[in-house]
């Protein structure tokens, strides 16, 4: 719920915005989020419970959005949303231009960190894992899958370099839209997806008395090292703790 007197404070610099008012009920202590509400002790199973649920809620309109952050190699960050298309055992999976600035970063530091929100469920996913490029013929199959506008689209945008103007795009996209108009579009080799392996993957759902509920997986380099305190084992290799909101 907004506070009432949020923008009507006054501030010495008028570009000044409080946003401290600014903070929503979530959810009773009666619906928190415990150990034994997991329905698998395997993540990617998790996963797939809180994203199905999330795709049956009418008010999320993109439940597959999500933020990817990624950094260069000085350890300088950036992040995005991009669209999760797939997941599996293996990892999580989306498309992008290699050359764009998120490419450039995940050839020369291959991790990422994905980060999914569902506002009106008061949950949070956060995943790191170490990024992959799909096998070239996996990317093909998807381009050709997406409507001809989207593979022309992609062509057109050499992703995250300047352009003169709009109309720089749109009479590319025009052009390329006659020259395919009847034939296949090639996928450029500059476009194809990653796949982000796990080795994190936290669950968080909000609480309004702000004990928020966090549970966290992490795969364990070697799969016999000792539990940590507070740590149990989970399935696939993988072990369990809560943590501290
Ligand atoms: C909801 C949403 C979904 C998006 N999905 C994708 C996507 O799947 N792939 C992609 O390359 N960009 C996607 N974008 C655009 C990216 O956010 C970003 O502008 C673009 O990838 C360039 O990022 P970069 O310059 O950091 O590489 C999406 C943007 C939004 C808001």
């Amino acid at each position: 719920m907004r506070s009432s007197s949020f923008c009507t404070k006054s501030t010495s610099d008028s570009t000044a915005m409080d946003l401290s008012g600014m903070r929503k009920k979530y959810k009773g202590d009666e619906e928190c989020f415990e150990e034994n509400q997991l329905v698998s002790l395997d993540p990617i199973k998790q996963f797939g419970d809180w994203f199905d649920q999330a795709t049956k809620c009418p008010e999320i309109g993109e439940p597959n959005a999500m933020c990817i952050a990624t950094s260069t190699k000085e350890g300088r960050p950036s992040a995005r949303m991009v669209l999760l298309k797939g997941y599996s055992n293996e990892g999580f999976r989306f498309f992008t231009n290699y050359e764009s600035r998120k490419g450039g970063e995940l050839e020369s530091n291959p991790y990422a960190c994905l980060c999914f929100y569902w506002e009106p469920i008061n949950r949070q996913i956060r995943i790191e894992g170490n990024v992959e490029r799909i096998p070239y013929q996996s990317s093909c199959d998807y381009f050709h899958s997406r409507p001809k506008s989207s593979q022309i689209g992609a062509i057109v945008s050499r992703q995250s370099t300047a352009v003169p103007d709009r109309n720089y795009l749109r009479q590319k996209n025009a052009a390329l839209e006659e020259k395919y108009k009847d034939t296949d579009v090639p996928m450029p080799d500059y476009w194809g997806g990653y796949i982000i392996k796990p080795y994190m993957i936290e669950f968080w759902q909000g609480q309004t008395n702000r004990l928020h509920d966090r549970i966290v997986f992490t795969r364990p380099k070697n799969e016999e090292s000792v539990l940590e305190e507070h740590q149990h084992h989970a399935e696939a290799g993988w072990v369990y703790q809560r943590l501290s909101p």
